[in-house]
């Protein structure tokens, strides 16, 4: 009982791509280490494994010649690559060209200068990698033409939406293009709710003052970074915001009572003199996971994507992995404390990024935090930093970070509007990084590399050049 495949345009390349390894009938499924990566990976698995398919699962960090050289002295005929591989087909047609391996890749990373028969990339159907639709959302494609005739894999759209938003693919319009019909897959299996609701973060799990206290994206003078002032705009309201002494969540609230708090806060924004189109900010599309528990970090997509950055960014996939496949036990209380020491690091990351601010070069910004910040979350802090008012949203950030003896992690990022004036930070990491010997790229609006410690500052020149000519 297959169902139209959802995004006719990959329908071809998925089905290649399927039938290539149901002919394998043992794979070697390698992602990458991020919140798109491990939902990518608990998807690809799912189906592999209804599809009756044998398969072992790795985590890379970054594929590059090194960790391609391991997966290819593997006992594994075909290797299933996942949200990575596009970025890296130099170094994999090399490795198909000697036989070691005939790699499939369902990715939606800027494919590098070479091609091979098993991709499944939106990019290479001019749909948009950075936007509309992420690793996941081409894993649930490659899922969804391996389907059997026992049933179809839509209950595995809600791990697809989770991705998406963890590459924050979300706009103020929710989720767009190709994303959408994975929504609506989601929604008509009965696994994903899509509604229009105040767009803060911490809708399930945060107590209400915390929930608009900690709110950064739109400003709103008194409550924004003021527990105080949230305390008493909430305890003003004709609302009752606190059950037995204790404060409720936004997921407490009914209907009404959620109306009654959006519209005062929206009241006040307004008062105080936040820009309209900020104020619009404020309401967005809300995912939910239906079957999972009220009130948990699993019901609604974003804070679910962050408890699997919080496994992932730490060298803890598995853990990661476990939850996405349904652990509610050990994996999921481990994914918990990871998430306590993620967030901690988060804000002390962008503390110090505030503290130290930033130097301004012809037409880029740059930090570098050293040792200060963790070199697999500085992409992380990099893009709150661009919300925040430490960086200037006129021109793209670029960000530094130890990441071993004599390697420096880079990343960056940039705005929607940069992009539509030419900014595209893939190309400007991938060029910038090789002519100092390094390797990098990415997305139009969110890029990185690795580069030789003493290369720096001849990276950063190569950069800002290439940065000028692109919004020149
Ligand atoms: O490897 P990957 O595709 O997962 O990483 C995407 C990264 O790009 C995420 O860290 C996400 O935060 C960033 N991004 C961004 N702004 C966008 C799209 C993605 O900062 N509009
Ligand atoms: O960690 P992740 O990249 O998923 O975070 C996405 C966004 O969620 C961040 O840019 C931040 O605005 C928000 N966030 C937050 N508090 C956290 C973690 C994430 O507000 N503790
Ligand atoms: O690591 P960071 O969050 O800055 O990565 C931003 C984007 O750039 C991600 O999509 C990541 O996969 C990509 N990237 C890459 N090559 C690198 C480093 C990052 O393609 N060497
Ligand atoms: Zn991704």
């Amino acid at each position: 009982m297959a169902v139209a495949a959802p995004v006719p345009d990959l329908a071809d390349r998925a089905t290649d791509c399927a039938d290539r390894l149901r002919e394998a009938g043992r794979v070697l499924l390698a992602s990458h280490i991020d919140a798109d990566g491990i939902t990518s990976a608990a998807i690809a698995s799912t189906a592999l494994a209804r599809a009756g398919i044998d398969h072992e699962v790795v985590f890379e960090k970054q594929l590059d010649e090194e960790s391609i050289a391991g997966i290819a002295a593997r006992e594994y005929d075909v290797v299933l690559f996942t949200d990575f591989g596009s970025g890296q087909l130099d170094i994999i047609a090399d490795h198909e060209a000697a036989g070691d391996f005939v790699p499939v890749i369902a990715d939606h990373h800027q494919p590098a200068d070479r091609d091979t028969r098993y991709h499944l990339n939106p990019l290479l159907e001019g749909i948009d990698g950075a936007s509309e639709l992420s690793g996941a959302g081409a894993s649930y494609l490659l899922a969804r033409a391996l389907e059997g005739p026992d049933g179809d894999n839509r209950d595995l759209a809600g791990l697809a939406v989770v991705g998406a938003v963890g590459d924050m693919q979300d706009s103020t319009d929710g989720l767009v293009g190709a994303n959408e019909a994975v929504v609506a897959d989601g929604v008509d299996a009965g696994v994903l709710d899509a509604r229009t609701d105040l767009d803060l973060y911490g809708r399930q799990t945060r107590p209400l003052p915390k929930f608009l206290e900690y709110a950064s994206d739109v400003k709103i003078p008194g409550i924004t970074n003021d527990e105080s002032g949230a305390i008493s705009f909430l305890t003003d309201l004709d609302v009752d915001v606190k059950r037995d002494g204790e404060w409720r969540r936004w997921v407490d609230l009914d209907a009404d009572e959620r109306r009654a708090v959006a519209s005062a806060l929206m009241r006040r924004a307004v008062a105080s003199g936040v820009p309209s189109d900020r104020i619009e900010a404020l309401v967005g599309t809300a995912y939910t996971l239906v079957d999972e528990e009220v009130g948990t970090e699993l019901r609604d997509v974003s804070e679910f994507s962050t408890l699997l950055n919080a496994t992932a960014r730490y060298e803890r996939g598995d853990v990661g992995l476990a939850v996405c496949l349904g652990d509610r036990g050990d994996a999921l209380a481990e994914a918990r404390r990871l998430l306590r020491t993620h967030r901690r690091n988060l804000s002390e990351g962008l503390q110090w990024v505030k503290n130290e601010g930033v130097t301004h070069e012809e037409h880029l910004q740059w930090f570098d935090a050293g040792s200060r910040i963790r070199e697999t979350i500085v992409g992380i802090v990099a893009g709150m930093a661009v919300g925040s008012p430490a960086v200037d949203r006129s021109k793209p950030v670029i960000a530094f970070a130890e990441k071993s003896a004599g390697e420096l992690k880079v990343s960056s990022r940039g705005s929607h509007a940069l992009v539509r004036r030419g900014l595209d930070l893939s190309t400007v990491m991938r060029e910038a990084s090789q002519s100092v010997g390094g390797d990098g790229g990415g997305h139009d609006v969110a890029a990185g590399a690795t580069i030789p410690t003493g290369e720096r500052d001849a990276f950063l020149a190569e950069a800002d050049r290439i940065v000028g000519e692109q919004l020149s």
